[in-house]
């Protein structure tokens, strides 16, 4: 895998065709499968759920399944994404009564955890817990739809959230999710992302391999 990885999101994937569409990224460049869970209580979407990405994982998905919880409670679910196959879970802090304890159900279970922030809620929640993530998830948007505008003070956040990386002088991945483009990819490198998902700029695109290739272009310059 490169320094910089590319993660459409299945959000904007035709459902019907799930596991072609998959296939379909992945071979066209696509690095990890961001699998949107949303439960249309944390936020006014309902999505899907672990048996999707069992599902995927039977179907003969080996890349890495990025699952991004946003439901409320989570830690009933994260027994049951790690049993079908995802390799990495992120939560929403303000969504777990107890953050430590899920990301250590998460970290137990074998997959890689983090925490992921929308555009109003404070790092601080990272705080305690810098020593324990794998990943840190900034949302551009506010989380429950594809094909929204990204937020640009999201990009001081991901300065900061990438100073807060540096100090803690751990390997952590600074993910970005929410209007993502190879229009602004590149701004949003520069302010620290190495981790991007990407879902109606890819799926929507005429050409999968194309439109992931621009991505990297830019962030190639
Ligand atoms: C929004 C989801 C995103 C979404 C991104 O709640 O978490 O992953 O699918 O879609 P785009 O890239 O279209 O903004
Ligand atoms: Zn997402």
């Amino acid at each position: 895998m490169s320094d910089f990885l590319i993660a459409p999101s299945i959000l904007s994937a035709d459902f019907a065709r799930l596991g072609a569409e998959v296939d379909a990224v992945l071979e066209a460049g696509a690095d990890v499968v961001h699998f949107d869970v949303m439960d249309n209580h944390y936020v006014p979407n309902l999505t899907i759920g672990p048996m999707v990405c069992q599902a995927l994982r039977k179907y003969g998905v080996t890349a890495p399944i990025d699952a991004h919880l946003m439901v409320r409670p989570v830690d009933r679910l994260i027994g049951d994404f790690i049993e079908a196959g995802a390799s990495i879970i992120t939560f929403h802090p303000e969504a777990s009564d107890h953050i430590d304890r899920s990301l250590q159900l998460i970290r137990s279970g074998g997959a890689q955890c983090g925490l992921v922030f929308n555009p109003g809620t404070p790092l601080y929640y990272l705080d305690y817990v810098m020593d324990k993530v794998d990943v840190i998830l900034l949302m551009s948007v506010n989380p429950g739809f594809g094909g929204q505008a990204f937020i640009p003070g999201t990009l001081a956040k991901l300065r900061e959230a990438r100073a807060r990386i540096a100090a803690s002088g751990r390997d952590i991945r600074l993910e970005i999710d929410g209007g993502v483009s190879a229009k602004n990819i590149r701004e949003i490198a520069e302010a620290g992302a190495d981790m991007f998902v990407a879902g109606s700029a890819i799926f929507n695109a005429p050409n999968y391999a194309e439109a992931i290739a621009a991505m990297r272009a830019e962030l190639a310059l």
